[in-house]
């Protein structure tokens, strides 16, 4: 009996989410071969020898990783700056692309990565939102496509970390574009996961009519030298009328909350009430549906529009909270960004 063909993957990034996935792509992906992994943090080289497969190669250089590793797909787990330039270069090399979100920190960027990936739609590209991959979230999915919660009207999340001793995240807000690009980016995501953004509009270019966003440098007072904040509260009004509220913060002494409520008329569902439980099962699927999506050309349930309308909600949101103003959408589909400050993180 032939062995099952398995997708070739290079992983570029060893961090501590790159980390995580090596494990998962070396060890508990039945239809994966981790080949290669490319590393630039100190340190990640004695970690690798010990904990990867001795048939994993290693290289520095994410090119010549790439190019040279017999890598049919990569998976892209740096830092956010790097995301686009490796996005292109693993689909100018004919590779499939897995990147972990976002795709930029700015919209323009992010609109140039998704027109080179629509150039290439013999390669699969895939921005997992790792919520959408969670089991209790697709059980809530589930109930609202079989109607039993009702006509669902509004979604509200939660997300807040655990307060950071080390304050890590002042010095990573000066690239990560901020609060609701950065951490909100997946409330938004789950928000138009649930209330079905596409359906019921006059204009389809336009799922959104308008949002506002507040916020407070509540124990952080630095971040708004980035025009950030530690604790955030957002507010999208969809063009069908449906409404998503979120608060997200990283002030959280005493635990951690990630809680998605989803309003029906006839009932409500709240997810991952207890955010005390620690999954990883999403960072299982998404590689699993990227992988059976390029080995047997399936289509991925989570697209790059999707990316890209959560992350013209984040930018509209941040641009909100450092405003002072709301923020309406036009006819394109697009935020109405009274000044350059939209692009500036
Ligand atoms: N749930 C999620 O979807 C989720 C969760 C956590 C992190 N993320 C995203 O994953 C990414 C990585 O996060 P992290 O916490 O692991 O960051 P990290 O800072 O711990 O690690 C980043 C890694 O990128 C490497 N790197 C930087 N530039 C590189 C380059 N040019 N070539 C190769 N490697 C390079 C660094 O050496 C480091 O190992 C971020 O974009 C973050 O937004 C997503």
């Amino acid at each position: 009996m032939s062995t099952p063909r398995r997708l070739k993957i290079a992983l570029i990034g060893l961090g501590r989410l790159g980390a995580i996935r090596a494990s998962i792509l070396a060890f508990q992906q039945p239809r994966i071969e981790l080949v290669a992994a490319c590393y630039t943090k100190p340190g990640s080289d004695e970690w690798a020898a010990a904990n990867l497969p001795p048939s994993v190669k290693y290289y520095a250089d994410p090119e010549d990783c790439m190019k040279n590793s017999g890598a049919e797909a990569v998976l892209i787990s740096t830092v956010t700056a790097t995301h686009a330039p490796l996005i292109c270069m693993g689909l100018d090399l004919g590779l499939h692309v897995m990147c972990e979100k976002p795709i930029s920190v700015d919209l323009i960027t992010t609109a140039e990565v998704l027109a080179k990936a629509r150039s290439n739609p013999h390669l699969k590209f895939l921005v997992p939102f790792c919520r959408r991959y969670d089991d209790s979230y697709r059980a809530a999915k589930e109930m609202v496509e079989n109607r039993s919660l009702g006509e669902i009207h509004a979604v509200q999340t939660t997300c807040i970390d655990q307060q950071d001793p080390t304050g890590f995240f002042i010095s990573f807000s000066a690239q990560s574009g901020g609060i609701f690009v950065d951490m909100g980016v997946h409330d938004i995501d789950i928000g138009r996961y649930y209330l079905d953004v596409t359906s019921g509009l006059a204009n389809p270019k336009k799922q959104v009519n308008r949002v506002v966003a507040m916020g407070q440098q509540a124990v952080y007072g630095e971040l708004a030298k980035y025009g950030d904040c530690d604790n955030g509260w957002g507010m999208v009004e969809f063009a069908n009328g449906k409404v998503l509220t979120s608060h997200l913060g990283r002030t959280l002494t005493n635990g951690f909350e990630s809680c998605t409520r989803v309003c029906g008329t006839k009932a409500h569902s709240v997810i991952n009430g207890n955010s005390t439980i620690n999954r990883v099962e999403s960072f299982l699927n998404d590689l699993a549906e990227f992988s059976a999506s390029v080995l047997d050309d399936k289509p991925l349930t989570c697209t790059p529009d999707d990316a890209y309308e959560a992350a013209k909600i984040a930018t509209a949101l941040q641009y909100s909270f450092r405003n002072g103003v709301p923020v309406y959408f036009d006819d394109e589909g697009l935020p109405i960004l009274e000044t350059s400050k939209a692009n500036v993180v």
